[in-house]
């Protein structure tokens, strides 16, 4: 039985398999420009995050209707719930749909469908996280915002993601302010490709609660120190990076070290469609690769649940089911 966790950094669009793209295809009459899925899985070698971005972005074209949004959330808990996920903190990217003519109700609407009832279906809780592509303007994030401001019982956070260099945290100050004013949490990616010092901007002008990836933090002690201080959660996404090439393999990924030096990591699968493996996969990998202890993952799955948006009951009941578990 594997143990038991929250998933904090998953991208919905990020978990479309080949065979559903292959599937959606057909059924939209859309255009793929692989001839199948073998070719299109062969596809999936990255030079770094845009050359994956590319991909991810394009095969968003075959998700047009709601049905497509609301299987794809199901197949993902589906695998999920197998998975020991017992929490699940989802992100979605509406810009790379409203951008190709996708309404922001069609991709909610479809969504909430796939995650009504997976408490009772797949033993998940679930919550949306409404991420702005970083490398659009602030004003199509703040279009986007306020096109979700119908839907607020449904999100409960924002985050940032896409191309990260270049385009720092501090270019959307507005509008997470604005999602501050409207009750909604906030996450946003840096440290990933970027430098550290987009860490340190995302929780100073975005005032963000955790940081997705993170990684190169390490670059700068007194910036580990500040995270350990203050406990900020790292949603560390292990197969991610060695794919899209923040590190050459994953025996030498930093997750350990992190550990070592308290950084509150958490382990997590990103784009597990694209990057060989679901977060349980993940959590295996870095236990062969880094030799990790029983005591660290059992840390490491506490933290997902400390770090995630749940309320005191409810967390309190998973981590009471991860202290019986036994590694
Ligand atoms: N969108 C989907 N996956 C992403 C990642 N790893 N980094 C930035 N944006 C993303
Ligand atoms: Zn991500």
């Amino acid at each position: 039985m594997p143990v038991p966790k929250a998933e904090l950094h998953i991208h919905i669009e990020g978990t479309l398999e080949p065979e559903l793209a292959f599937a959606l295809a057909a059924r939209n009459g859309a255009e793929l420009p692989f001839d199948s899925v073998a070719q299109l899985r062969d596809a999936y070698r990255f030079e770094d995050l845009q050359s994956f971005l590319d991909l991810y972005y394009r095969l968003t074209d075959v998700l047009r209707t709601e049905q497509d949004f609301a299987e794809l959330a199901e197949a993902y808990l589906a695998r999920a719930g197998a998975e020991g996920v017992r929490h699940a903190e989802i992100f979605f990217d509406p810009q790379a749909h409203t951008g190709r003519g996708v309404p922001f109700s069609t991709v909610i609407e479809g969504l909430s469908k796939g995650l009504h009832d997976s408490a009772q279906r797949y033993g998940i809780s679930t919550g949306l996280i409404l991420c702005f592509l970083r490398d659009q303007s602030a004003e199509s994030a703040m279009e986007t915002l306020r096109a979700a401001e119908p839907y607020l019982d449904r999100i409960i956070a924002v985050g940032l993601d896409s191309a990260e260099v270049g385009h720092p945290p501090a270019k959307f100050a507005a509008v997470y302010q604005r999602a501050r004013e409207l009750g909604l949490r906030a996450v946003a990616h840096a440290g990933e490709e970027g430098p550290p010092h987009y860490v340190a901007e995302a929780l100073d002008v975005l005032r963000v609660e955790r940081i997705d990836h993170g990684i190169r933090v390490l670059e700068d002690p007194a910036l580990v120190e500040r995270l350990v201080r203050e406990r900020i959660p790292l949603t560390v996404c292990p197969f991610s990076n060695v794919r899209l090439r923040v590190v050459d393999q994953l025996a030498d990924h930093p997750l350990r070290r992190m550990l070592e030096l308290g950084l509150v990591a958490t382990v997590n699968s990103d784009d597990p469609a694209y990057f060989g493996g679901y977060v349980h996969e993940n959590f295996d990998g870095v236990r062969d690769a880094l030799g990790l202890s029983a005591d660290q993952l059992r840390t490491l799955a506490r933290n997902s649940f400390e770090a995630a948006f749940l309320d005191a009951p409810t967390r309190t009941r998973y981590l009471e089911e991860l202290a019986a578990y036994q590694f």
